[in-house]
């Protein structure tokens, strides 16, 4: 599509957190964020280990898919992921990410979790090396890198997270994949055209979202300002 100076048009897709919605109103919120153009729904399941904080998991994944068409990314952080992954896919998750701390045997949950029907995704804490990522990249189909310490909605953005973005961007590009890249941690209306531009595709944001009680524009807003000429 299109050129402004010879330029290409990427698509991104905004995927609203529901940790920070309301739980008791989770089908408003649902719709909201549909009706503001929103296409991915962001899961967030901690247990209390790998994260302090214990949120939602395998029932409310099944709820959620009998209550929309959107594609449901769950976020497994969680340890030994590989016991579970698969379980989040029957329940119905389009995405499931496993952490790259998290997971001893990452490949083959990579594995398992493409051969069960979704796409298998990596997720990177801001403190671990990219380096991590080599072996099993090619077993992945997006990579989530966090650009806040998981465990809560609301903290502000890692600076140094920009530049670990663009050098992610490098490293699937030298390697030929088609590797997805989506952001995760206090991305907001200041912050997403550039973390567009640096080359994250799928966009987390929770409490941009769901903070100031309107989360139709918020959505709006956020993908009026993601696109971006690359
Ligand atoms: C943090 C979660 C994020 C979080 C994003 O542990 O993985 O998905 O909900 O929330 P904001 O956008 O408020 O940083
Ligand atoms: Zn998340």
């Amino acid at each position: 599509m299109g050129n402004k100076v010879n330029g290409n048009l990427r698509s991104f897709e905004i995927a609203p957190s529901i940790l920070s919605a309301d739980f008791t109103r989770l089908f408003e919120a649902i719709r909201d964020v549909r009706e503001g153009g929103a296409t991915v729904l962001h899961v967030d399941v901690m247990d209390g280990h790998f994260v302090p904080n214990i949120t939602i998991g395998l029932p409310v994944v099944k709820s959620l898919r009998a209550a929309t068409d959107m594609t449901i990314d769950t976020h497994l952080m969680i340890t030994e992921p590989g016991r579970y992954a698969v379980e989040f896919v029957k329940a119905g998750a389009d995405m499931v990410s496993v952490h790259v701390e998290a997971d001893v045997h990452l490949q083959r949950t990579l594995v398992a979790i493409r051969e069960a029907g979704a796409k298998a995704g990596i997720a990177i804490n801001p403190g671990t090396p990219l380096v991590l990522l080599e072996e099993a990249m090619p077993y992945a189909d997006f990579i989530l890198l966090m650009s806040v310490n998981p465990g809560f909605g609301g903290q502000k953005f890692v600076p140094t997270s920009l530049d670990k973005l663009r050098r992610l961007r490098q490293m699937i590009e030298d390697r030929g994949l088609t590797t997805r890249i989506e952001i995760d941690g206090g991305v907001d209306a200041s912050n997403i055209a550039e973390v567009c531009e640096a080359g994250a595709e799928i966009i987390v944001a929770g409490s941009a979202v769901f903070g100031g009680g309107r989360p139709t524009e918020a959505v709006r807003e956020l993908i009026d300002r993601a696109t971006v000429w690359v």
